[in-house]
């Protein structure tokens, strides 16, 4: 059974005494939440100071994007080399950088590898829009975003998955559990099978899309479900605590 894990996206929030704040909070309170593996993703510039607030806690870290090359003229970018020491996970292909910044499977796949080359552990994000959902291809399309986004990769030791439809980020409408699960036991749990066989029992598959403390046990009750990538709801300590102490729980971890 894989790694209960809930991971917080703190986006493009958080001034950096803010993210220590958060991070402090976190930490004070995590008594209960033993059960669940948490990683915390703040912006780049707040990443050293929060891994300093979590050091010798079980509290991870991760960044929410990196850029594939090692170095060199990319103004404004981070190199998966940079992030090394800093945090353990990195989010890659979140719908928000597919959408905002168009960034396609064949980018998202250079970071996956660059991301498995430097040690890094990646958070795979997949998800339809609501457009593809009616049309009928959520599940077509979610199965081609692991394909591509995993496409040369051998060892996927450390990779995590995360199913966030993008109907439900941000829109305090969540999937249903049952609509989560058929996506991920059937399109991404079968892919990665077809892909790495037994090795893919090991990757924790994450829900995310407008994840509470109210809905977090109902996500956590699936099988195929192991744990949650949070925006909204990790910006409040007590939030993103709930919400692991209850899907740890739910698992039978906590
Ligand atoms: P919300 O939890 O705010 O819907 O955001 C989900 C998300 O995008 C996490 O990566």
């Amino acid at each position: 059974m894989p790694q209960t894990v809930i991971a917080g996206n703190w986006k493009m929030n958080t001034t950096l005494a803010e993210a220590v704040a958060l991070a402090q909070g976190v930490r004070k309170g995590l008594t209960g939440a033993g059960g669940a593996h948490l990683v915390l993703c703040p912006p780049f510039i707040s990443l050293a100071a929060v891994q300093d607030a979590v050091r010798g806690s079980a509290i991870q870290t991760g960044a929410q994007n990196m850029h594939f090359e090692k170095s060199g003229a990319f103004t404004g970018e981070v190199s998966a080399a940079m992030l090394q020491g800093l945090c353990q996970y990195v989010i890659l292909g979140h719908s928000e950088r597919r959408q905002l910044f168009g960034e396609t499977d064949t980018l998202i796949n250079k970071k996956v590898q660059a991301a498995f080359q430097n040690d890094l552990k990646p958070i795979l994000c997949v998800g339809e829009t609501l457009e593809q959902r009616e049309a009928g291809r959520a599940a077509a399309l979610v199965a081609e975003q692991v394909r591509q986004g995993l496409n040369g990769v051998s060892n996927i030791t450390g990779l995590v998955v995360a199913y966030e439809p993008v109907w439900a980020i941000g829109t305090g409408k969540a999937a249903t559990p049952e609509i989560a699960a058929e996506i991920m036991d059937g399109a991404i749990g079968k892919t990665l099978q077809s892909m790495f066989g037994t090795a893919s029992g090991q990757v924790p598959l994450l829900y995310g899309g407008s994840v509470n403390p109210g809905n977090a046990a109902g996500f956590a009750a699936q099988k195929c479900i192991h744990g949650a990538l949070v925006g909204g709801a990790s910006l409040r300590a007590d939030q993103v605590l709930d919400i692991a102490r209850l899907m740890a729980q739910a698992k039978g971890a906590g």
